[in-house]
């Protein structure tokens, strides 16, 4: 079996940081989305992979490179626009050929990793093999209908309730799905949509079998999701104290601390993850904070955030929570008069003042 992991897109929702960024390569936990999907591949024995790339191809090639590292071996495929899910199979063909594939969404966070679907798949194959998860907010999701445990129909983002099982970013095919990518048109919003391509199978009598998921599943596409994984993997990770730590500081419940990291006179309360030899001096760090390697973090209280590598945040006055700050950003406290908000903001960032 083959691996298909979808790291193109467009990533709109993360704007300003998919402007300069794969969302693939955000961190969760101080680590890619992306590597948890590659390492949870190479677990279930699937080892030659196609990556989808887009317009952020270098950057993850930068970060997968052959594949090696992850236990897999890596092919690029281009993807020329982000014409949808659909459009990215359509353009896998030449390396997927005859084989039966697993395919990931690259921004997908599956909990129990894919080992067992793809034995299932494996021992019991089938056309079409689709992930269904329960949700609350099901008109948000591509939902599925089923009859005596039977998918009959897939809708996607209903209007009006139908089913709350929404579809969880990881599909198994045969080579019958290319007959139908290549057979559906693109929908409202100009995509060629895997639900579309998956109905099209159903409604030509190939054989689609749901698989329940119970333990939790994240799409990372916007804010709120990454920060919901991010806590969710914290909450797993295991204690790690190095680094050099002062007399007037605490370093309290699994924390995972990289090396060469210092903490002074500050507070740092896990689940939290501090990477590679930053700096938190006079601080408090608070739960579910992941912060990458080469920061500063001085002089204020951070909470429930994700903060890129090289960032400096010294003084920031109130406390940040709930944020998700890129890379080499500078926050600090003006020294001088007018006491005011200086900002310099790319495109679509956001910022909620208290
Ligand atoms: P989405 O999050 O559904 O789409 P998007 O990346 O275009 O983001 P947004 O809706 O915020 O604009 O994509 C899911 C995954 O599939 C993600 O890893 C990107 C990838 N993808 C492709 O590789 N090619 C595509 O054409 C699309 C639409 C997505």
């Amino acid at each position: 079996m083959k691996g298909l992991v979808l790291s193109g897109g467009k990533g709109t929702r993360l704007r300003p940081i998919t402007f300069t960024s794969a969302k693939q390569l955000l961190p969760i936990a101080n680590k890619p989305v992306l590597f948890f999907c590659l390492e949870q591949l190479a677990a279930a024995g699937v080892t030659d992979v196609g990556i989808v790339v887009g317009d952020t191809e270098a950057e993850i090639r930068g970060a997968i490179g052959d594949g090696g590292a992850f236990g897999i071996q890596a092919t690029y495929i281009r993807q020329d626009v982000p014409g949808g899910l659909a459009h990215a199979v359509k353009v896998s063909e030449s390396f997927l050929k005859d084989a039966p594939f697993i395919m990931v969404l690259g921004d997908n966070l599956l909990r129990d990793g894919v080992t067992s679907i793809v034995e299932e798949f494996r021992a019991d194959p089938c056309n079409c093999q689709i992930l269904l998860t329960r949700v609350k907010n099901p008109n948000q999701f591509g939902v599925a209908e089923l009859r005596d445990g039977k998918v009959v129909r897939l809708v996607e983002k209903p209007k009006e309730f139908i089913s709350d099982l929404a579809l969880v970013g990881v599909y198994l095919f045969d080579r019958n799905i290319f007959k139908a990518v290549n057979a559906i048109r693109p929908s409202g919003r100009g995509e060629l949509e895997i639900t579309d391509a998956i109905q099209w199978l159903l409604t030509g009598g190939y054989a689609v079998r749901p698989h329940l998921v119970t333990g939790w599943w994240k799409d990372t596409g916007k804010l709120e999701d990454i920060l919901e994984a991010n806590r969710m993997v914290l909450d797993g990770i295991e204690e790690r104290i190095v680094g050099r730590i002062d007399t007037g500081s605490r370093v309290e419940f699994k924390v995972a601390l990289e090396d060469g990291v210092v903490i002074e006179n500050s507070v740092v309360r896990g689940p939290a993850a501090i990477g590679a030899g930053t700096r938190i001096v006079n601080s408090y760090v608070g739960p579910f904070t992941a912060i990458a390697g080469g920061c500063t973090i001085a002089n204020v209280e951070v909470e429930h955030s994700i903060i890129l590598e090289g960032c400096t945040i010294d003084g920031a006055g109130s406390r940040i929570i709930d944020s998700l700050v890129g890379r080499n950003v500078v926050i600090r406290k003006g020294d001088g008069q007018p006491r005011a908000y200086h900002f310099m903001l790319g495109d679509y960032s956001g910022i909620t003042l208290p």
